[in-house]
């Protein structure tokens, strides 16, 4: 479990126990999660497959952003090229507007920082997201690159 700058909000490991709440939420939130072109592969997931998913080993952190006891959304931190490393998010779309993509993905990079010695974070957003693009430069990302479809943004981290 990681500790937010908010008292009610963590970060839990997502394991297999996980899957049926992770998966009724990825439905609850279909339209909002693929409105840019992202996540159509997870909420196309039946219950058993995202089960799969989260039973499989993977050298990628799995979290679930937790708000007072219930899950609100998903960061992964992707082990690309350590100490390089990639970063996946999404909230829930009730849960948008508070600031908690902010606190979870910080406390995901202190931890990256701290624990797993990451140098380079980079995020990959889909042309037209701009509130994916305002919360990595809340945090202070940097456009680097940009792609026909995405924009690539990086954080150094020393
Ligand atoms: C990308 C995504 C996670 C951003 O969510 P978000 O709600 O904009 O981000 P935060 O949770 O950090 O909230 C920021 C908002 O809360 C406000 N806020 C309130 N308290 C805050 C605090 N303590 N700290 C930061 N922001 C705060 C900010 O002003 C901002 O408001 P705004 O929406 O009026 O600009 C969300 O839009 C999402 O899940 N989208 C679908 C999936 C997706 O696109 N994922 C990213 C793929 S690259």
């Amino acid at each position: 479990m990681l500790e937010t700058e908010r008292p009610d909000l963590s970060l839990s490991p997502l394991t297999r126990s996980a899957a049926a709440e992770l998966h009724n939420l990825l439905q609850q939130n279909r339209g909002h999660l693929t409105a840019h072109g992202d996540y159509a592969e997870q909420v196309a997931m039946s219950r058993d497959q995202v089960e799969a998913e989260l039973a499989a080993d993977s050298a990628n952190l799995r979290f679930g952003i937790v708000l007072s006891g219930t899950l609100i959304g998903r960061i992964d931190l992707i082990a690309a090229d350590p100490p390089k490393y990639g970063l996946g998010y999404w909230l829930a779309k009730n849960a948008t507007g508070q600031g908690y993509a902010t606190a979870a993905l910080r406390a995901l990079i202190g931890h990256a920082g701290t624990e797993l010695h990451a140098t380079q974070i980079y995020a990959g957003v889909t042309r037209g997201n701009a509130r994916s693009e305002a919360l990595l430069e809340r945090l202070g990302f940097l456009p680097v690159l940009d792609f026909d479809s995405y924009r690539r943004f990086h954080l150094g981290l020393r």
